[in-house]
Formats: structure tokens, C-alpha cells, sequence
């Protein structure tokens, strides 16, 4: 339960979108497609849909120290290279945030901690206050006439009006509300960046991802480095887009082949690995699922999911058990997906299914080949969509085989560059992928 204190009606004052509400043609309508303000951070405006909107206003939500009030610095900085930026902190000096920004400007690894920066680096249209007061920060914009406003974060800005505290229900959505009627009005974007809750949700009312056009999430373990900013809603591009970063001293640096990244540390030929192929929106993304096996000491025999649903993992180890004939009734069970990662699409159950049946055979799984495919609970093995864009990123990083569940109609031919080899069942796919001799592998 959540105490809304009521307004009075003077502050409750209605505002329009564009300030002027008479309907007009469309087609008389400025602006075009391609409006969009260029990023050179390239992982960021993929998620975006291609870069910056003009007056959208784009949500950006994770756990503390994860790392977006870097990202958007580092946006900020990019950003004022070529328009004028406001940067309002509600959570940080400014004296921190020009540390960090040299921090992120300093080009090579090697220059000590202590080194004076040129002050050239610093780009001159970037602004900064330290401001939590909205009706302020609203003054600032129309004095400083930003293209881009950044906001950390909107859980700390308040508007005086409002009895409540900042941070509660009612100030996060009228302040988001506020800022979304300036961003439509005077055609400057805005990012927000918003805290997560406990249960890992935006803090606030569910409406400010209603009232936003675009809600992104930066993801990761705080212990690897890997980050990943997934879009969860977009008005301007595709949904479940992924961009991968990797924390660094000098700033989230964008990872272009991810995958490759991922596989760096496997180790070829040990029993308990296998390759899988999700799709991270558009894109497919090669990851290492690990599994492990080891006889049960006393009691039940435990499960531990790290990386794939708990509920899918003990289904997979059902069918194995019942299905293929695996006696895991007495083993303990772990499953780990490498990097931090987390999938949660049925077209990795393969590759579990034989991380664990590797393990527990102590067969390795051919170190040439990736493994799609969805397990039914009759030990089927079922299609999944996107094949070609899988098969062609496994392809592309040297990949010799795949092993798919089998087409029930025989549209196109497969991918070039790739054995494909088509199974209808667990047990089939298992007898392909584990290797029997020590002769074969990569
Ligand atoms: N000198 C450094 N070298 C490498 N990484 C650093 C350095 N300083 C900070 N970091 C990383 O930056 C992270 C903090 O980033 P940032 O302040 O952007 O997070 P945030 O998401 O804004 O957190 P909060 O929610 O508390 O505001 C730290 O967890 C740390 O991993
Ligand atoms: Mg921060």
C-alpha cells in the first residue's frame, strides 16, 4: 500500500503535448525518417533503433552499480561532440562526475591514475548540474536549450507541489510526466535513469514505463564484466534488442563479437560443455552451457540452475532420466551458463540436455559443433525460430556441425558453411554430439 497524498487543483494544472492542440494534416507535419541524432557508440543506438530520437524520452533501469550513470556519461560526452547536453545529477557532485568523465576520456590504458588531462578533451556543449528540483531543472533546459537531457535518475527529482517525498509513486510519474510534456513540446531527448527494485523491476509506478517511449535495462553480473543493455519496450525500434559492453576502467566498451567473446575461455574436449545458439532479439548469440554431475552424498539429490530456468532444468532432467535412460536420480545437478549470461529460450534445452549427459558420461561434446533445439516431454526434439541467422553466426565462427531437430516441411536449404544434421529425438542428438573415441574434436 502506497499513501498518494491529493493536489490541489492549481497543481494538478492540465498541460497539452505540443502546446498547441488544433488538428492539422499529416502530411503537413514536420520531420522524417531519419531524424535521428547519430551515436558512434554503436551497441547503444543498435538498441535504440538506430540512434537518438528527438523528444523521446528513453528509461534506462538497473542494480545499483551496474553501471549506467558511466553509459550515459560516456553518451554525454559522445554526444556533445555534436549538440549541446545537459546532464542533471541528483546523485553525485560535480567535482565526481569530472572525475569519471576523465576517467572515461583517457585514451590510452598505460597513463597513470594522476596525469593531467588536456582540458581540450572535454567536449564545450557539455553541461552539468548537480539539481533535484524539477521545476529548476525545467528552468535550466529553457535556459541552456539542450538537444539531449540526462537525468540520474528520476527516482531523486522532486516537484516542490507535491507533498509526497522524492522517490515515491506519485512524484516519479508526475516529474516523468512533466519531463515527457517538455521532450514532445521542444524536441529535446531524454534519458532517465531509473533504480530497480528488489524483485529487479523499475522502482515507481508501473505507468512510468507507460509514460516513457523507450525502456532499457543494463544487465550483468556485478563480478563479471560483461554488461548487457537489453530493450524491454521500444516505440522506435525492435523490442528484446541486446547490446554487449564490457566494464572497463576507461568505460563500458561495446563488444562486437560477442559470441566469440563468451567462447574465449572454453576448454575443448572436457566432458560437461556444449555450445548453445540463442537469439538476443535480432541477434544470435553463441554461449557455452555447463553442466555437472556428481553422485548424491546424503539426502535429496540437488538442482542448481545458474543461467537457465530452475523449472526448465528439472524438466530437461526428467526427460533425460525417463527418455533416454540416464539414471540422475541419484546425482546432483548443476548448470551454468558462462559469462553471466542468462538464457531463457527453449532452444538452448539441447545444449543443456547434453551438458549434463556429457557430464554424467564423461563424454566430451564434440568441440565442433553447436546444438539447437527445444525438448518436448516425450524426448522429441522441436524446431525453434530464426535457424538461418543461428546457423550462420555458428558458421561464421568456425563452427563444422549443428545439430537441429528435425523439419517437418523442407522449405530452403540450410546455411552454407555448416554440416546440419537433423534429429527427432534427445537420444538421437545425444548419440551425434558425444564423442565416443578421443579421436575426434576440433
Ligand atoms: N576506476 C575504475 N575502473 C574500473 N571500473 C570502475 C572504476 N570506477 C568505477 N568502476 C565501475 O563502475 C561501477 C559504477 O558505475 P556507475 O556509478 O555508473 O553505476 P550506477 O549504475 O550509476 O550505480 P548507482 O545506481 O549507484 O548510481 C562500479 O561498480 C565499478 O565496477
Ligand atoms: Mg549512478
Amino acid at each position: 500500500m502506497v499513501e498518494e497524498v491529493k493536489t490541489s487543483p492549481t497543481a494538478a494544472r492540465k498541460h497539452s503535448l505540443s502546446g498547441r492542440s488544433t488538428p492539422r494534416r499529416l502530411d503537413e507535419v514536420e520531420g522524417n525518417i531519419e531524424d535521428r541524432l547519430p551515436l558512434s557508440l554503436g551497441e547503444f543506438a543498435r538498441v535504440l533503433g538506430g540512434g537518438v530520437v528527438p523528444g523521446s524520452v528513453v528509461l534506462i533501469g538497473g542494480d545499483p552499480g551496474i553501471g549506467k550513470s558511466t553509459l550515459l556519461l560516456q553518451v554525454a560526452l559522445e554526444m556533445a561532440r555534436q549538440a549541446v547536453v545537459l546532464y542533471v545529477s541528483g546523485e553525485e557532485s560535480e567535482r565526481q562526475i569530472k572525475m569519471r568523465a576523465l576517467r572515461l576520456l583517457r585514451q590510452d590504458d598505460e597513463a597513470q591514475p594522476g596525469e593531467e588531462q588536456p582540458a581540450g578533451d572535454i567536449p564545450e556543449h557539455l553541461y552539468l548540474v548537480t539539481e533535484t528540483n524539477l521545476e529548476m531543472i525545467l528552468e535550466h533546459v529553457a535556459a541552456v536549450n539542450p538537444s539531449l537531457l540526462i537525468i540520474d535518475s528520476i527516482q531523486t527529482t522532486y516537484l516542490p507541489e507535491l507533498e509526497s517525498s522524492a522517490g515515491s509513486v506519485s512524484q516519479v510519474r508526475d516529474c516523468a510526466s512533466r519531463l515527457r510534456e517538455m521532450a514532445k513540446s521542444g524536441g529535446a531527448a531524454v534519458f532517465l535513469i531509473g533504480h530497480v527494485t528488489k524483485e529487479g523491476a523499475i522502482a515507481g509506478p508501473r505507468v512510468l514505463e507507460h509514460i516513457v517511449d523507450t525502456v532499457l535495462y543494463l544487465e550483468g553480473d556485478r563480478f563479471q564484466s560483461y554488461r548487457l543493455l537489453r530493450s524491454v519496450k521500444n516505440r522506435f525500434g525492435a523490442t528484446s534488442e541486446v547490446g554487449v559492453f564490457e566494464m572497463r576502467e576507461r568505460g563500458m566498451i561495446e563488444v562486437t563479437n560477442p559470441s566469440e567473446a563468451f567462447l574465449a575461455e572454453r576448454m575443448i574436449n572436457a566432458p560437461g560443455s556444449a555450445i548453445a545458439v540463442t537469439m538476443e532479439g535480432t541477434r544470435p548469440l553463441l554461449v557455452e552451457v555447463q553442466g555437472l554431475t556428481s553422485p548424491t552424498s546424503f539426502g535429496n539429490p540437488r538442482r542448481t540452475a545458474n543461467g537457465v530456468d530452475f523449472n526448465r532444468l528439472l524438466l530437461i532432467t526428467a526427460v533425460l532420466s525417463r527418455r533416454v535412460g540416464l539414471h540422475l536420480g541419484e546425482q546432483d545437478i548443476f548448470v551454468n551458463v558462462v559469462g553471466g549470461l542468462t538464457v531463457d529460450e527453449p532452444a538452448a534445452d539441447l545444449s543443456i540436455a547434453a551438458a549434463i549427459a556429457s557430464s554424467f558420461r564423461n563424454l566430451p561434446v564434440r568441440a565442433d559443433t553447436i546444438l539447437i533445439g527445444e525438448v518436448g516431454l516425450s524426448g522429441e526434439l522441436r524446431m525453434v525460430r530464426q535457424m538461418p541467422a543461428r546457423l550462420h553466426e555458428a558458421a561464421s565462427l568456425g563452427f563444422k556441425t549443428a545439430i537441429v531437430p528435425r523439419r517437418m516441411q523442407h522449405g530452403e536449404a540450410w546455411t552454407q558453411g555448416i554440416q546440419v544434421i537433423e534429429v527427432r529425438s534427445l537420444r538421437q542428438a545425444l548419440d551425434h554430439c558425444l564423442v565416443k573415441d578421443d579421436a575426434a574434436g576440433m
